[in-house]
């Protein structure tokens, strides 16, 4: 076995927009950046289709934009996040466009702003329609490739944070490449930043890479952090149903342009849902569009409007994938699901992005910052991860560099080396748990479908027995959202019980879990589980 030292000041795990701001900002503090893949490859941010929300339209306002992002949120966010996030919206805009992001703009030089759900302006700032993700990141990239400060390491998986009595001493990981087995990489640094991004990974209908699986969660929940809000996980309603893995994605900025929702009756079903209709709130939506699967209905996105003629040059991404798919947007129905898309809860930071354990922080969709509260305002995540990767650099900027510590790399590698075996055998359980998790943890989930849930995820890490880190991590998420799911009695946005549809003042609250109360909850769980299954056989 090989191992390589690093020792920077800070080490940030992961290369999407929230890891790269983060580093482009803590100049001159030396920095590793480190990414599972190529650097911009198979990342959640590469791949978003929507844009930045920033209320730089003459008639909109910041406090507009707040006012949505409150009302979504349906009382959960935390205004201040709010107000942070919005009140930097055009400084963040203007940074990216000093490093040469192109964003779309009308012929007077304005913003071309898109509209989406529950935006009561055009807010959207996008590249090229749907390519917005692909053109920040190329801007960064570029930033990143001449910052003297910064060492990006690729290919390169993080088994575990090294901590010890709360204190950070960096992490180590593994080359991803097959060819070099037993390859580690020890980052020694006082200072971790996890901007690891999702877990939509862990659902079996998910717009997110395969990378995106919760690692982050994991790892900090493993290091002892705080987690928070893990039951809130929001599904995107247009999901484009040509039966990929992952789903490729149909950007609400499509049905802010006019597209509308039909069934195979061609009835647009949320007319009589929501006086916004195709722009209500994404929740709203995707339960409505689940409701019309469950009773046997197809959904489509209809874009053979005339408004759409040029479909192609304005929603390049989207059109590819349909004509990839055989279908022509401008004169068919595009087949539509709602798939898992982002996820609200995460690791607990507080304003300044800091976690529970001093040196550990998160950045970008890992984190949970309170700022969406039980239901995300369309493209105020890219804004949230543009502001915080700015705060949290700065936070860190502001403290005096640590003396170097002693490395505690020895007994971590040996435990590490045993973690990743097996990978091959683990994705028959891989699969078995993301269909677990859209079956009985999906849009809708009560108190049954919560017990199942749990009961199937402890068949398959009894069955499974630790056959690779990436398969343990998804069940140490899964039951973290399972935990949260079955507490929060309750429908709150994206949150939606069918055993208690009504939202509950008691539970105005945010659901905290860390990985020294998870056997306990679990425990309490299977409890109700056995109460349940006496009931029901004294019943038949
Ligand atoms: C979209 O383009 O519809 C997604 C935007 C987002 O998830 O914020």
């Amino acid at each position: 076995m090989t191992e390589s030292i690093y020792t920077p000041d800070v080490v940030i795990v992961g290369g999407g927009i929230a890891g790269l701001t983060v580093a482009l900002n803590l100049a001159p503090r030396k920095v590793c950046v480190i990414t599972k893949n190529t650097l911009g490859v198979n990342t959640s941010s590469s791949w978003a289709q929507g844009g930045i929300a920033a209320s730089i339209d003459k008639n909109d306002s910041n406090e507009d934009h707040v006012t949505d992002t409150l009302k979504t949120a349906k009382g959960l966010a935390d205004e201040d996040v709010v107000r942070t996030i919005v009140n930097e919206s055009s400084n963040v805009i203007k940074d990216l466009e000093e490093i040469g992001v192109q964003f779309d703009k009308n012929p007077d030089g304005s913003f071309n702003l898109g509209l989406e759900g529950a935006h009561s302006f055009n807010r959207i700032v996008r590249s090229k329609g749907d390519s917005s993700g692909i053109e920040i990141m190329r801007g960064l990239i570029e930033e990143v490739k001449s910052a003297k400060h910064l060492t990006i390491l690729e290919n390169i998986s993080i088994d575990s944070i090294m901590s010890e009595n709360n204190i950070i001493y960096g992490v180590i990981g593994r080359l991803t490449d097959k060819n070099i087995p037993d390859n580690h990489v020890v980052i020694q640094s006082p200072q971790v930043v996890l901007a690891t991004g999702g877990l939509g990974g862990i659902y079996a209908n998910t717009t997110n890479p395969r990378s995106s699986y919760g690692e982050g969660i994991a790892l900090a929940a493993q290091a002892g952090a705080t987690l928070t809000d893990m039951e809130f996980v929001q599904f995107h309603p247009t999901g484009l149903d040509f039966g990929l893995d992952p789903t490729p994605l149909a950007t609400e900025a499509i049905r802010g342009e006019g597209a509308l929702l039909v069934n195979q009756n061609n009835e647009r079903f949320m007319f009589e849902v929501h006086p916004n209709n195709e722009l209500a709130p994404r929740d709203i939506i995707a339960q409505n569009i689940f409701k019309q699967i469950e009773k046997g209905n197809s959904v489509f996105l209809d874009c053979r409007n005339k408004i759409f003629k040029n479909f192609k040059d304005r929603f390049p991404q989207v059109y590819s994938y349909c004509i990839k798919a055989d279908i022509n947007p401008e004169e068919e129905l595009i087949p539509i699901i709602p798939v898992a898309h982002y996820h609200i809860g995460g690791v607990k930071t507080n304003l300044k992005g800091q976690t529970s354990i001093r040196g550990l922080w998160c950045c970008g969709e890992v984190a949970a910052t309170h700022v969406h509260g039980a239901n995300r305002l369309a493209s105020n995540s890219l804004l949230e991860s543009l502001v915080f990767g700015k705060i949290v650099a700065k936070e860190i900027n502001s403290q005096p560099l640590e003396k170097e510590r002693e490395l505690i790399s020895p007994s971590f590698i040996k435990t590490y080396k045993e973690k990743t075996k097996n990978k091959i055998m683990a994705k028959k359980y891989i699969w078995q748990l993301r269909s677990s998790m859209m079956r009985n943890l999906g849009i809708v989930r009560n108190k049954v479908s919560i017990l199942r849930g749990l009961t199937e995820i402890i068949k398959i890490e009894r069955e499974s027995r630790g056959l690779s880190a990436k398969l343990n991590d998804m069940i140490l998420v899964s039951k973290f959202i399972i935990i949260g799911a079955f507490k929060r009695m309750e429908s709150r946005g994206c949150h939606l019980r069918s055993d208690f549809l009504e939202s509950k003042k008691e539970f105005l609250k945010h659901i905290d879990q860390s990985q020294s109360s998870l056997e306990r909850d679990i425990q309490t769980i299977l409890k109700e589980r056995n109460i349940l299954k006496k009931e029901q056989s004294l019943a038949s």
